[in-house]
């Protein structure tokens, strides 16, 4: 027989009500969560670094203006995700000192290198677009916390996908030099965003309790079915071709299937093998330890405000 705290807790998720702070929940809710939330957290802000490379190279101010802007965006992302973690009991110390130690995971994604121009255009219309599939049911996480941050990073990601967009477009009309830049970088891109889904389905142990919890609303599969289902139509308007001979579109479930993807790939990544797993990880330790003076002398300010609101 369930306590009534779990009856309670049922009552609420089966309602499709929000699960709060202060509620009951079980352990194993909360530590999914704090694992999905602070990896989701993670990925935002080694996210600023294969972007960041190209700040000081965009081609144009407008670019320039855009690109940081997005980085700081991300960085933002970061913060409201560390926070709703943190209403779950984990220190901002603790989750940052496991993503230090190498010993945190964060999007596959962001192990990849960012040669040309071209692969700002490719992040910002494949990884925010495959992010605005995954992020959109999330705002629905029975969550609250995590559901609400999800509305308000939601709305910067379609700007951030209809930027990159913006960049291939104009880059695949523009000389045969910028064309091919632009599909090179789509055909880099392409199968390490629809890697970001996750495994598939059938090789994925968190997504049945996940979604009995609705913290995952679709599936693995489902949603990178309908990521790929809304590139077919925008690559035909990019004049550019995705690298994915076996993508066809299933008669029965009318649904666009990718060809069969290299998961072999995907565990080596996840192993911190990928092209740029090491890099990651130096670039955040020694950002980190730039910033330390920054968060000694914010504390110390702190500390002064509090002992000036006492006298
Ligand atoms: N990269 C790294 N690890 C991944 C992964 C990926 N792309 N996909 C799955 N994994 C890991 C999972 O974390 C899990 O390992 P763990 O149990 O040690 O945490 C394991 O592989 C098995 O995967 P599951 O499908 O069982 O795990 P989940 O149910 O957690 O599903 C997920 C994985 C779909 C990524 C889910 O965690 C999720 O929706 N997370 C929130 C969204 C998110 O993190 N997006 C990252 C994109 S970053 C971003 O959008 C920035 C934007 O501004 C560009």
């Amino acid at each position: 027989q369930p306590s009534p705290e779990q009856q309670a807790f049922d009552a609420l998720i089966a309602a499709d009500a929000r699960i709060e702070p202060r509620d009951w929940m079980p352990d194993a809710y909360r530590r999914t969560l704090v694992r999905q939330i602070s990896q989701h957290a993670h990925s935002e802000i080694i996210g600023m670094q294969p972007e960041a490379n190209w700040i000081t190279r965009a081609p144009s101010l407008k670019r320039k203006a855009i690109l940081m802007a997005k980085v700081q965006d991300e960085a933002g992302h970061g913060l409201y995700l560390y926070s709703a973690a943190q209403t779950l009991g984990t220190s901002r110390e603790e989750m940052l000192d496991a993503l230090h130690a190498g010993k945190a995971r964060y999007s596959s994604i962001f192990n990849y290198p960012t040669p040309t121009w071209a692969d700002m255009g490719a992040i910002g219309w494949l990884v925010d677009g495959a992010a605005i599939c995954n992020q959109v049911p999330l705002c629905r996480a029975s969550y609250g916390p995590y559901g609400r941050a999800m509305v308000r990073i939601c709305k910067e990601e379609s700007f951030h996908q209809r930027q990159g967009f913006e960049i291939l477009l104009e880059l695949s009309r523009g000389t045969a030099e910028q064309k091919q830049m632009a599909q090179d970088a789509v055909n880099r891109w392409y199968w390490p965003a629809i890697m970001m889904f996750g495994p598939p389905d059938d090789e994925s142990p968190n997504s049945r309790q996940s979604m009995a919890w609705k913290i995952k609303r679709h599936s693995n599969d489902e949603l990178r079915r309908r990521f790929v289902g809304m590139l077919v139509p925008q690559i035909e308007v990019l004049g550019l071709t995705l690298p994915d001979p076996g993508l066809h579109l299933d008669e029965e479930s009318g649904q666009w299937e990718p060809g069969p993807i290299d998961w072999t790939e995907f565990h080596e990544v996840l192993a911190g093998r990928g092209p740029m797993n090491a890099e990651r990880l130096r670039r955040r330790n020694q950002a980190h330890d730039d910033g330390a003076w920054v968060r000694e002398a914010a504390a110390a300010y702190a500390r002064k405000q509090t002992k000036r609101q006492a006298t």
